[in-house]
Order: structure tokens, then C-alpha cells, then sequence
């Protein structure tokens, strides 16, 4: 019933000549099916992907966007502008914007209101660092931002969201968290959203596994009982490689 949803997320990677490049080669590899596929581009890019892959269900998602809704804030994007690009999701809170750009749960929380306000998806991140889970604090640091996101969300809007469970230990290192410990930390969001909402709204959401997958290693994560699909950061960049994990 949830579709696996695999969105590759580029960070601050092409031109937008290299993502219409890549849009034209993943196009002819790209076959339909029950996997949503995506990528979240950098803002510049996404006008030109949302025109590279008309005609087809290829999604197209921005990487974050301002929660208020115009303003003096430079060089801030706000919801309107996506709109008009018909961009339909968002990536909120990756734990880069946390770490170098000073994202809170607060302003997370804030960023998703504005979202679904706009029929924007959110595809909400949330992780634990390493010395967190070295401290056996994962599911409380898990559960804190997972709360905090979602404060005066209805369940109506919770049950269109994304989650993409990050471990910021696993981010572009190569080290993969196991398929028994994503798999564990999926179904522990799906718990917490039961706690606040209900078993329904639990069972709707998407829960996305991030942090180095490959398509040597996809297959395997995806088949996790809780897994419902991935963010995929560098190995998105290629096409022969993302289709193989959208292939999965
Ligand atoms: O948003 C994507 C994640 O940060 C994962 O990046 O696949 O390069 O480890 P990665």
C-alpha cells in the first residue's frame, strides 16, 4: 500500500547543463513502475528539470525554502516561488542545513507548516550523530526531532509526509547503517507517529532510509519490512547508478 519513494538528493552538485544532461540520460534508462523516483536539485536547476522530464512521472524536489512567506530574508526561497515551478516536494531539515546553516527543530517545524500550506510535500530529516548513538541516545534524539517537526500538524498533513531517517554518521562516509539498524529506527518513527496520532496515520507515511546508499547495497534495505525508500545523496549524481537503486 505505501509506494517505495526513492528521491536522490544532489546538494550543491550541476550545473544546470550537467542536471539537463542527466535528466536526458536518465530518461532513456527510467521506466515507469510502483517506485516514485525523483531528485531534489538545487533551486537554480529545478525550471529546467520540471521542463526535461515533462511528459513523464520523474518528480522534481527543492532542497529547503523559507517558511515565511516573502520578506527581507537574502537569499531565501519561499514557498510561492516553488509553487510556480510546480515544485511538488521539499526536502526539510537535512541534517546539513542543521549543522552548517542553524536549522532547528523550531524552524523545521515552521518549514512544514508553510509547506503543506502550499501542497508542497515535505520530506522531513531526522538522525542521530554518532556520538549519539555511541551514547544509546539514538531513538531519544530520533523521537525529540521527530516531536518537535511535527508540533500543531494535522493528521491529515502527516499522513502525506515523508520522513527520511538519516544517520548523520552515515552521510557521504560510506559507512551504510545496517539493514537491521535503518530497518529498526524506521519502524521506531512509525511508533511515535502512532503515539501522536494514530495507528492509521502511521501506517500512510513515508519512511525513507539515507545515508550512502548504493546500488550494491539497495536492494537489501529496500526489502526491510519498514523501509519505504531512500534519499540517496551521491550516488543520485550518476544515472547508470540511480536507476539501478530506483530498479532496486
Ligand atoms: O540526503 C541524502 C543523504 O544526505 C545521503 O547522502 O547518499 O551521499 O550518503 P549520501
Amino acid at each position: 500500500m505505501r509506494k517505495p519513494f526513492i528521491m536522490g538528493n544532489w546538494k550543491m552538485f550541476k550545473t544546470t547543463k550537467e542536471a539537463v544532461a542527466f535528466a536526458e540520460e536518465f530518461k532513456k534508462l527510467y521506466q515507469s513502475s510502483d517506485v516514485v523516483a525523483g531528485v531534489c536539485a538545487p533551486f537554480t536547476q529545478l525550471a529546467a528539470l520540471k521542463d526535461a522530464f515533462k511528459g513523464t512521472d520523474i518528480k522534481v524536489g527543492a532542497q529547503n525554502m523559507h517558511f515565511e512567506e516573502n520578506g527581507a530574508f537574502t537569499g531565501e526561497i519561499s514557498a510561492d516561488m516553488l509553487n510556480e515551478l510546480g515544485i511538488e516536494y521539499c526536502v526539510i531539515g537535512h541534517s546539513e542545513r542543521r549543522q552548517y546553516f542553524n536549522e532547528t527543530d523550531e524552524t523545521v517545524n515552521k518549514k512544514l507548516h508553510t509547506a503543506f500550506k502550499h501542497n508542497i510535500i515535505p520530506i522531513l530529516c531526522v538522525g542521530e550523530v554518532l556520538e549519539e548513538r555511541d551514547a544509546g541516545k539514538e531513538f531519544d534524539v530520533v523521537k525529540t526531532q521527530t516531536v518537535g517537526a511535527l508540533k500543531d500538524l494535522i493528521a491529515e498533513q502527516v499522513s502525506a509526509l515523508i520522513i527520511a531517517y538519516e544517520p548523520v554518521w552515515a552521510i557521504g562516509t560510506g559507512r551504510t547503517a545496517s539493514p537491521e539498524q535503518a530497518n529498526e529506527m524506521c519502524g521506531y518513527i512509525r511508533t511515535v507517529i502512532e503515539e501522536l496520532y494514530s495507528d492509521e496515520v502511521s501506517e500512510k507515511v513515508i519512511i525513507q532510509y539515507g545515508g550512502s546508499v548504493k546500488p550494491a547495497n539497495a536492494s537489501e534495505l529496500m526489502n526491510m519490512e519498514e523501509i519505504d525508500g531512500a534519499l540517496v545523496g551521491g550516488a543520485s549524481l550518476v544515472p547508470a547508478d540511480f536507476i539501478e537503486i530506483v530498479n532496486f
